[in-house]
């Protein structure tokens, strides 16, 4: 079938969903709110240009079990045509709450909701990033493109990582897979990315790339702890709306300009500016690995007695 799915699933899912609204638009192509029998599902349409990202998100989670709570739920793939050209769809779980960009837009957040809210994508990332061994066992992942757009917001405040399109784990370094023609977002990535300093052939480099853009993630959300800041993306005074990948290079690479951390005294707030400021860090190789990341905030967690 070329498509690398079992023929039956291939032609039969899309025929059982039904499609009610659009509910995003961007670069990679619509998602749209439906139905899957009882279920709320959410549908991604790809682009056709973007197949690369379609194949990479099936066969990742095809072939890894990637039952987490916090990562987005598959249902499934599907390749229809349609005259001359081709439908890619990824089913998976709907959220109605949308995106935690979308979300930080509209709410401010206690420091709980806060915690809830890093602590569980912290969680997600750090069972993408581990090895399992065994036959249930998973290789480590890259995400590759962590950013506020890509976490969707569950209804108990927990949070979800998306977007598996760009993942990438040691074995496709190794059968050069890695060249795709997508890139992570630029305002997300890291200095070692922008100057180009990094080792392509290692996947801990790109484990702590996610940890660099985890942290602007982090400084997203502290921002909306109430008494809040307004919404903003990371860099957002210092470059432009789409910025180039020279724009960021000038200011994260060059110049070393991080986000300002927030500036409540709050002794957890204080803990979490720490956090930001060791994920960001200019040498990869001093940032925190997920399961530190966790570990601190549970700590601030714990301390935290309101
Ligand atoms: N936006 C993108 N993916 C979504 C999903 N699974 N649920 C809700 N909103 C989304």
């Amino acid at each position: 079938s070329g498509s690398g799915l079992p023929l039956m699933v291939q032609r039969t899912l899309a025929k059982q969903v039904t499609l009610y609204d659009c509910i995003g638009k961007g670069r990679y192509g619509e998602v749209w709110r439906g139905s899957w029998y009882a279920d709320s599902v959410a549908v991604k349409i790809f682009f056709s240009r973007d197949e690369a990202s379609w194949r990479r998100e099936t066969e990742i989670y095809s072939t890894v079990l990637l039952r987490h709570d916090n990562i987005l739920a598959y249902i499934g793939s599907d390749m229809t045509s349609r005259g001359s050209c081709t439908q890619l769809w990824l089913i998976t779980h709907f959220h109605p709450l949308g995106s935690l960009h979308e979300y930080l837009s509209r709410t401010t957040l206690t420091r709980h909701q806060m915690m809830v809210i890093v602590l569980s994508t912290v969680n997600g990332l750090l069972h993408l990033h581990t090895q399992i061994h065994g036959t249930q066992g998973k290789p480590a992942i890259a995400h590759r493109d962590i950013k506020t757009k890509n976490i969707l917001v569950k209804i108990n405040g927990e949070c979800c990582i998306a977007d598996l399109g760009l993942a990438l784990t040691q074995a496709h370094i190794s059968a050069q897979q890695h060249h795709c023609t997508r890139q992570g977002t630029k305002r997300y990535m890291s200095p070692e990315m922008l100057d180009q300093s990094m080792n392509p052939l290692c996947l801990e480099s790109y484990l702590r790339c996610d940890v660099y853009a985890l942290a602007l993630v982090v400084w997203e959300v502290c921002r909306r702890v109430s008494p809040a800041s307004p919404p903003a993306l990371p860099y957002h005074p210092l470059v432009p709306q789409d910025p180039s990948f020279d724009d960021m290079r000038k200011i994260v690479a060059v110049e070393q300009v991080r986000p300002d951390p927030p500036h409540s005294d709050h002794p957890t707030m204080l803990g979490m500016a720490n956090l930001m400021r060791e994920c960001w860090h200019q040498n990869p190789s001093v940032r925190l690995p997920a399961l530190r990341i966790k570990k601190t905030l549970l700590k601030l967690a714990a301390h935290d007695n309101s």
